[in-house]
Formats: structure tokens, sequence, C-alpha cells
């Protein structure tokens, strides 16, 4: 504190001097060496620097404002803050509903964030100054690098998937968003991660995957997906279609390679289900109700190759899977990629 104050009046006596001499300035050759600041101003490692002497009196900038003018590009010291960073910020960066908050500035600038943790700290955490500290807002541990940051919904860490896409879009009819929700986060017939579409990145590799202009696609199926016969499925982002995923029933299970006790249930070498493709962004519950995956023309849910059984009855051999009403009720033995056969046990 001591020692601010005396810099502080160094640097107005120094203006003074400053100013009273610009009279005379146009035929004066000023000299060449003449510093303004102490030594170390630019020195980081220096009590001198400027950020620390900054960070001394909680960043209040109306002194630099003096001589760097009140937009910081130089004025009579010919100096701009930013010739060497993006700071002082303009007015609104946090402010959600200004032209200037950050979270616009960073989509712009494709979330390159390295020249931010230079201030903020690589952890975002402010290098100990609460004014600097991303995660008073971003609370998560990972702060600005948590997962629904910059898609999914930033109120609820376990929505990482859009809606909102990157572009801040949530209409279902775009397929940044489509069938994210009804797969993820409100499916009652199976578990579904992102890793089943997506190469996912985690906290080591974030950086890499914001790539905004995809070379390739960004739907890459995983090995669940393509399970069996299904190597060829596929996602066109054209029309928004999904075809030949195992999990919409690109599927055979052969009576060649079920154990005798239970080929009985067989009425052709192979059971295959309906291989549906898919719209991606129609959501009126049309494309998946129990039988269009597995299922006959005339109404059995039983896949085309399987003795036909009612709903009701499915409980009698995947008592695991479902139960007399015909509920799934374990999500992680239903398109798991496995079958699931165990009779109910006799009562
Ligand atoms: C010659 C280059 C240069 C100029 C000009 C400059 N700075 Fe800096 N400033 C730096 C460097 C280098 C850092 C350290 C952070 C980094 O690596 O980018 C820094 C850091 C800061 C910090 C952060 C302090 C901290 O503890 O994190 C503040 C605040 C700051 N500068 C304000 C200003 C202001 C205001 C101006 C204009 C009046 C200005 N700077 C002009 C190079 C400069
Ligand atoms: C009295 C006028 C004056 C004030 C007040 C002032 N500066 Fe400067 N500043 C200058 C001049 C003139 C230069 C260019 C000559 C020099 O390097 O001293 C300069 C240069 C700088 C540089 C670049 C130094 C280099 O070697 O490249 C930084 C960084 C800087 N100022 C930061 C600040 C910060 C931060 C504040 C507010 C705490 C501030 N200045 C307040 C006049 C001022
Ligand atoms: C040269 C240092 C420096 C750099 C680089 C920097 N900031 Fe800052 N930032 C500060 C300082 C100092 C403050 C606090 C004082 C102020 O707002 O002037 C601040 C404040 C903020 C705030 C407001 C915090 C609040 O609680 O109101 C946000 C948001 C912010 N910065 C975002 C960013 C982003 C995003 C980047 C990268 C694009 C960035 N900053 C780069 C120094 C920096
Ligand atoms: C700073 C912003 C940001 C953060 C934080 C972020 N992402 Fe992303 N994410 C993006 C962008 C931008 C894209 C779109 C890439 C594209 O369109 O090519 C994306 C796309 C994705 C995709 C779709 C597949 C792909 O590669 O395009 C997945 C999955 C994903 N992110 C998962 C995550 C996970 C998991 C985390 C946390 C570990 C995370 N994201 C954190 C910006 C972010
Ligand atoms: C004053 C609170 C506050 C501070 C401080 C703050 N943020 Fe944010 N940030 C927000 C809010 C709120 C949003 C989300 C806006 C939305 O999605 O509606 C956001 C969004 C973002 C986004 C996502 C932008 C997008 O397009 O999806 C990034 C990246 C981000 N902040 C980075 C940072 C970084 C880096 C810092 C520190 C340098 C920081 N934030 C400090 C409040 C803050
Ligand atoms: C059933 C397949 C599927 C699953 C599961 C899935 N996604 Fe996607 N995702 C898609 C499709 C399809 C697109 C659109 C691809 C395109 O634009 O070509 C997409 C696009 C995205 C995008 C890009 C949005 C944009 O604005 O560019 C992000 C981010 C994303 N997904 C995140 C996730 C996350 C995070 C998860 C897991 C929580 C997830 N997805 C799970 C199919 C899926
Ligand atoms: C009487 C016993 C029995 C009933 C009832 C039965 N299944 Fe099966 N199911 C089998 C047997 C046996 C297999 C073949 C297992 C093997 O290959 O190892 C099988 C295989 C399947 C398969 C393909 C492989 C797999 O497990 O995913 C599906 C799909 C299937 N059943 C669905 C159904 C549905 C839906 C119902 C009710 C509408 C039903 N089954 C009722 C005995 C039955
Ligand atoms: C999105 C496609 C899809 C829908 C919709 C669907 N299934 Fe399946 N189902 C599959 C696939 C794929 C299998 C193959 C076995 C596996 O991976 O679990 C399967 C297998 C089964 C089996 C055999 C046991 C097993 O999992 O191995 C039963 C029973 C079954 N489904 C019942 C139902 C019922 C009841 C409904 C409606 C509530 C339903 N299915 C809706 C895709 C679907």
């Amino acid at each position: 504190m001591k020692y601010y104050i005396i810099n502080l009046i160094t640097i107005i006596g120094i203006t003074l001097l400053f100013v009273g001499c610009s009279k005379l300035q146009e035929n004066i050759t000023q000299p060449q060496t003449l510093t303004i600041h102490s030594k170390g101003i630019n020195d980081s490692s220096s009590i001198n620097f400027h950020g620390n002497v900054l960070k001394a009196n909680n960043f209040n900038l109306n002194d630099c404002a003096k001589c760097h003018a009140a937009n910081f590009q130089g004025g009579i010291t010919g100096v701009s803050c930013y010739n060497c960073h993006d700071y002082p910020h303009p007015v609104g960066i946090a402010d959600t509903t200004s032209s200037n908050f950050h979270g616009k500035f960073l989509l712009s600038t494709n979330f390159v964030m390295d020249e931010c943790q230079k201030c903020h700290g690589s952890d975002f955490s402010g290098k100990g100054s609460n004014q600097l500290n991303c995660k008073n807002c971003h609370t998560q541990a990972a702060g600005p690098f948590a997962c629904n940051t910059c898609h999914g919904n930033i109120g609820d860490p376990a929505k990482i998937a859009p809606p909102k896409d990157i572009n801040g879009n949530t209409s279902t009819d775009l397929i940044t968003i489509g069938a994210h929700t009804s797969h993820l986060y409100e499916n009652d017939f199976a578990i579904v991660a992102c890793e089943n579409c997506h190469k996912v990145p985690n906290i080591t590799n974030i950086k890499g995957h914001f790539h905004p202009v995809p070379t390739t696609s960004i739907v890459i199926f995983d090995s669940l997906a393509i399970h069996g016969i299904a190597s060829n499925a596929v996602f066109d982002p054209n029309t928004g279609t999904c075809s030949n995923t195992y999990c919409h029933g690109n599927f055979e299970f052969n009576k060649s390679d079920a154990p005798p006790e239970r080929q009985f249930a067989y009425t052709a070498d192979k059971m295959t289900g309906n291989n549906k493709s898919v719209k991606w962004t129609l959501l009126d519950g049309s494309q998946a109700p129990c039988g269009s995956c597995h299922g006959t023309s005339d109404g059995f849910i039983t896949p085309v190759g399987h003795k036909k059984y009612p709903l009701k009855e499915c409980v009698a051999c995947h008592s695991t899977v479902v139960n007399e009403k015909g509920d799934i009720i374990d999500k992680t033995k239903h398109i798991n990629g496995q079958i699931n056969y165990a009779l109910t046990k006799k009562r």
C-alpha cells in the first residue's frame, strides 16, 4: 500500500511534468530514452510490473486512462494496451444482454481461451484475484471448460447435449438439436450415451474438439451402433436421416449360433430386425414404438424369424428385460448388443 502511494505520487508528478512540457513540445526533440514508468513495468517478475500495480489497486484503470487515453488505445503515449493483449475489456463483458458479452466474443473466436488464461489463470480461478476468477460464475471444477458451458444446459451439469447448440439454437427442427433429448434424457427404452454417436472429448483433450467448421462428419458411431451386420450404419446430414444402425433394428441372430434348447423359438435360419431408417428431427413418437425396430407386419413385435408371441408374453423368456405389461424394466439390457434370454422363475 505504502509502495503504491509513493508510486502514485511519482506518476502524478510526472503527469504534471508531461502535461506542462507538452505545450512546448513542437520545437523540442524528445529524448528517446525517457521513460515515465518505473523499471520493471514490463517484467512480470517485477513488483513494478503493471499487472501487479493494477492488481494492488483492484484494477482501477482511471490513472492509466489519463495518459493512455480513455479508450486505452495510446493517446499521448502512443502505447496502446491492445498492442499486447485484449484488455482493458469493453463495458458489458459480463452482461449477457450486451453485444460485448464474453460468451459472444468467445463463440466468434472459436473458443480459443489461451489468451484469457494468461491473466485469468490456467485453471481460470484468477491467480488469487477474486475479480479475475471465472469460477465465480462458472462454478464447476473445470470452470468454463465444463461440458455444459458451450452446448447443453448451463444450469444443469447433467445435461451437456443440445439443446442449446453451439450457436444458442434450441429448435428440434435443426439437426444440431434433433432427437438428442429423446435419446439421452427422456428414454424409457435404453441407455444411450454420446459415445454411441460421437467421438467424445474429456477434460484433457477438450481444446482439440472445437472445430466449428467440421471437415469430417461429427457423427461417428461406436461399436454398439455398428454391431454385427450394421457396419454400414450412417448419418446423412443433408437429409437428417440415420440408416442401418444396429439400434434401429439392423440386426440378425442365427439359429445355428443358438444353444440347442433355444432353437425352438426360431421359425427360420435367423431372426432379423426391421432396419428402420429414422429421421433425426422427427419427434412425434412415430419412429420408435415397440414393433418398429423388431416385429412383423401383422402387429407382433417378435422379430421376423421368431415364433410369434403377444407383448404380454415376452416376459416368460426375456424376464430381465420386460415385465408382463411389456415395459422395459432394465434399460441396460435392451439395445445393449446382447441376447438377454431369461425364463421367468416358477412361483
Ligand atoms: C508491452 C506490452 C504490454 C502493454 C503495452 C500493456 N500490457 Fe498489460 N500485460 C502485458 C503482459 C505480458 C501481461 C501478463 C499476461 C500475459 O502474459 O499476457 C500483462 C498483464 C496485464 C494485466 C493482468 C495482471 C494480472 O495480474 O493478471 C493487466 C490488468 C494489464 N496487463 C493491464 C494493462 C493496461 C491497462 C495496459 C494499458 C494501459 C497494458 N496492460 C498495457 C503486456 C502489456
Ligand atoms: C503519466 C502518464 C502515464 C500514466 C499515468 C500511465 N502511463 Fe503507461 N506509459 C506512458 C508513456 C509515456 C509510455 C511510453 C514510454 C514508456 O515506456 O515509458 C507508457 C508505456 C506503458 C507501457 C509499455 C511499457 C513498455 O516498455 O513497452 C505499459 C505496459 C504501460 N504504460 C502501462 C500503464 C498502466 C497499466 C498504467 C496505469 C496504472 C499506466 N501505464 C499509466 C505514460 C503513462
Ligand atoms: C491482460 C489481462 C487480461 C486478459 C488477457 C483477459 N482478461 Fe478478463 N479481466 C482482466 C481483469 C484485470 C479483470 C477484472 C477487472 C476489470 O474488469 O477490468 C477482468 C475481468 C473479466 C471479466 C468480468 C469478470 C466479472 O466478474 O465481472 C470477464 C467476463 C473476463 N474478464 C473475461 C475474459 C475473457 C473471456 C478473456 C479472453 C478472451 C479475458 N478476460 C482476457 C484481465 C484480463
Ligand atoms: C468452450 C466450449 C466447449 C466446451 C467447454 C465443450 N465443448 Fe463440446 N463442442 C464445442 C464445439 C464448438 C463443438 C462443435 C464442433 C463442431 O461443430 O465441429 C462441440 C461438439 C461436441 C460434441 C459433438 C461431437 C463433435 O466432436 O463435434 C460432443 C460429443 C462434445 N462437444 C462433448 C463435450 C464434452 C464431453 C465436453 C466436456 C469434457 C465438452 N464438449 C466441452 C464446444 C465446447
Ligand atoms: C459474471 C459471471 C461470469 C463470469 C465472471 C464469467 N462468465 Fe462466462 N458466462 C457467463 C454466463 C452467464 C454464460 C452463459 C450465457 C448463456 O449461455 O446464456 C457464460 C458463457 C461462457 C462461455 C460459453 C459461450 C457460448 O457461446 O456458449 C464461455 C466459453 C465462457 N463463458 C468463458 C468464460 C471465461 C473464460 C471466463 C473468465 C475469463 C468467464 N467466462 C467468466 C457468466 C460469466
Ligand atoms: C443417437 C445419436 C446421438 C447421440 C447419442 C448424441 N448425439 Fe450429438 N449429434 C447427433 C447428430 C445426428 C448431430 C448433428 C450432426 C451434424 O450436424 O452433422 C449431433 C450434433 C451434436 C453437436 C453439435 C451441435 C452444433 O451446434 O454444431 C453437439 C455439441 C453434440 N451433438 C453433443 C452431444 C453430446 C454432448 C452428447 C452426449 C451427451 C450427444 N451429442 C449424443 C447425434 C447424437
Ligand atoms: C417362449 C420363449 C420366448 C418368448 C415368449 C419370447 N421369446 Fe424372444 N427369444 C426366445 C429365444 C429362445 C430366442 C433366441 C435366443 C438365442 O438365439 O440364444 C429369442 C430371441 C429374441 C430376439 C433376438 C435376440 C435377442 O435376444 O435380442 C428378440 C428381439 C426377441 N426374442 C424378442 C422377443 C419379444 C419382443 C417377445 C415378446 C413379444 C419375445 N421375444 C418372446 C424366446 C422367447
Ligand atoms: C429403437 C429400436 C427398438 C425399439 C423401439 C424397441 N426395441 Fe426391443 N430391441 C431392439 C434391439 C436392437 C434388440 C436386440 C437385442 C439387444 O441389443 O438388446 C431388441 C431386443 C428386444 C427383446 C429381446 C431381449 C433382449 O433385449 O435381448 C425384447 C423382449 C424387446 N426388445 C422388447 C421390446 C419392447 C417391449 C419394446 C417397446 C417397449 C421394444 N423392444 C422397442 C430395438 C428396439
